[in-house]
């Protein structure tokens, strides 16, 4: 039997001060709120995606807020730069205590006209990357003695929808891998989850969102009647990625206002149209 871990204080469980965390994907619109809410809540944050544009005005804007962040530029659908990046993001931290795994890419098509290029370059981006980066970034999180993993998984690795048959692959597998990471590396105090978020209002999602039929498709089919905005997500990667959390591995937190809780079978009636 292992010695249970000593918890901060109730009211600092889910402060993130001397956490040293790398983002992938943090230019991007989700990436960038959970930065800054990273650093609000006191972590050094290393912001990466795939250029600097994407990233510098981002943690200048940390920095000049009080906060410490860190920018990195990688491509990540390369396996090489995957190495890069977590020695980068350690060297300029001093150390790993949190990965995670948000950057991801889509390219919307019906199955029957998906190509092998479509195929490698999102299985490359959202699955293959995750891994890799996992596994580079282990003796780091292992040597931390509170490591954690979380991955931007999505719903649609248990509920999908039309054209994103490859995203919900690799999102399945990023959901797949979370659980197998998970039973490795518990041994390793390394906590490997993630959240599968439904759709959330951003630039990435305009494409389905931006369409006047489905944006009133969204709301009058999810539960909660709206999109999830990209700050709805902090909650559940903090509480994932801090002390709060310290049972938990190898699960994910659907974010989904309600839509896998059941349909309304009485919206097709007249009074409801
Ligand atoms: N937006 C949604 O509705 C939604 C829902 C569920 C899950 N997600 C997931 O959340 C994550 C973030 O989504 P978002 O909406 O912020 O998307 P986004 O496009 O705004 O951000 C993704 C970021 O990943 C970066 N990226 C892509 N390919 C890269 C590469 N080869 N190397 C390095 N960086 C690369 C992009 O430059 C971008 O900044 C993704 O993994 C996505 O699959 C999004």
């Amino acid at each position: 039997m292992r010695p249970a871990p000593t918890l901060p204080p109730t009211n600092e469980l889910f402060r993130m001060d001397g956490m040293r965390v790398l983002l992938t994907g943090a230019g991007g619109a989700i990436g960038s709120v959970l930065a800054k809410a990273f650093a609000d809540l006191g972590a050094a944050v290393a912001v990466h995606d795939l250029n600097l544009d994407k990233v510098e005005p981002l943690a200048q804007e940390i920095t000049d807020a009080g906060g410490q962040a860190y920018p990195i530029a990688a491509d990540i659908s390369d396996p090489i730069q995957c190495t890069e990046l977590i020695d980068s993001a350690v060297g300029a931290l001093g150390g790993l205590d949190v990965l995670v795994n948000g950057a991801g890419i889509n390219r919307r098509k019906p199955i029957l006209d998906v190509t092998v290029d479509d195929f490698d370059a999102i299985t490359a981006v959202n699955m293959r990357a995750v891994y890799l980066l996992s596994q580079a970034a282990h003796p780091h999180l292992k040597a931390s003695g509170r490591g954690s993993i979380v991955n931007l998984s999505s719903l649609s690795a248990r509920y999908s929808f039309n054209t994103i048959s490859v995203y919900a692959a690799t999102k399945a597998a990023v959901s797949g891998m979370t659980r197998s990471f998970a039973r490795e590396w518990a041994g390793d105090d390394i906590r490997v989850n993630c959240i599968e978020p439904a759709v959330v209002q951003t630039e990435f999602t305009k494409p389905l969102w931006g369409e006047e039929h489905r944006y009133r498709w969204f709301g009058d089919t999810t539960p909660v009647g709206r999109l999830a905005q990209a700050q709805e997500l902090v909650g559940a990667v903090v509480f994932l990625a801090t002390p709060a959390s310290s049972y938990i591995t190898g699960q994910g937190i659907v974010i989904e206002g309600g839509i896998l809780a059941g349909g309304d079978w009485d919206s097709y009636a007249e009074t409801n149209s």
